[in-house]
C-alpha cells in the first residue's frame, strides 16, 4: 500500500485543503489526514468536530483516513509506515517555512515532503481568512464545502450569542 499524509490544523477544512487531499487520493492508495493538535491554539472547532467534518467531506474519495495527532508529524508517519507528506503550496510566501519543515522532517526520520501547487482558484485561501470574513458576515460559501459552511455559520452564531 502506498501511503501519504496530508497534515494540518483544519479549523475548519476548506476547499483548498480538499483540493490537495483529492489530488493526493488519486496518487496514493491510502491518504491519512492528520489533524495536528496545537496546545497553544484554541480552535473555533474542537478536534473531534474537525475530524467529523473532514470524514464527511472526504467520504467520496473512498481511501482517506482521518485521525488526530498530538506531537511530531514525523512520529505519526513512522508509527503508520507513511513515507511521504503531501502539502499544498499556495504562493511563494508559503515556501520558506514549508521548505524548513520539509528539510527538518527529512533530517529527523527520512520522511519525504511532496509539494503540490494549489489550484489558482484557492491560492489566497486559508481557514483563518475564511473565519474572519464569515465572522463579519462576508460570503464564504464558495470557499468551503456546504456541510462545513452550515456548521461555520452555526458556530459563529453560537459564539456571537454567548
Ligand atoms: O494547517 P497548518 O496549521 O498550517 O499546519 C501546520 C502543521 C500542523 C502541518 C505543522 O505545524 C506541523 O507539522 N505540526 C506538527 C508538529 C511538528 O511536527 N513540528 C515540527 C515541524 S518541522
Amino acid at each position: 500500500m502506498r501511503r501519504a499524509v496530508c497534515p494540518g490544523s483544519f479549523d475548519p477544512i476548506t476547499n483548498g485543503h480538499l483540493d490537495i487531499i483529492e489530488r493526493a487520493s488519486q496518487l496514493y492508495d491510502v491518504v491519512h489526514v492528520a489533524v495536528l493538535i496545537n496546545k497553544n491554539k484554541s480552535g473555533l472547532f474542537s478536534v473531534d468536530e474537525r475530524i467529523a467534518l473532514i470524514e464527511e467531506v472526504c467520504e467520496q474519495y473512498g481511501n482517506v483516513q482521518v485521525e488526530s495527532h498530538h506531537g511530531l508529524l514525523v512520529d505519526f508517519c513512522r508509527d503508520r509506515g507513511i513515507p511521504a507528506i503531501v502539502k499544498g503550496l499556495r504562493a511563494v510566501s508559503d515556501f520558506d517555512y514549508e521548505l524548513q519543515m520539509a528539510q527538518m522532517n527529512r533530517g529527523l526520520t527520512g520522511v519525504e515532503t511532496l509539494f503540490v501547487p494549489t489550484s489558482p482558484t484557492y491560492s489566497f485561501l486559508s481557514s483563518t481568512l475564511v473565519k474572519e470574513v464569515a465572522s463579519y458576515g462576508g460570503d464564504v460559501s464558495h470557499l468551503i464545502p456546504p456541510a462545513v459552511h452550515q456548521r461555520l455559520i452555526d458556530r459563529l452564531a453560537e459564539r456571537a450569542a454567548g
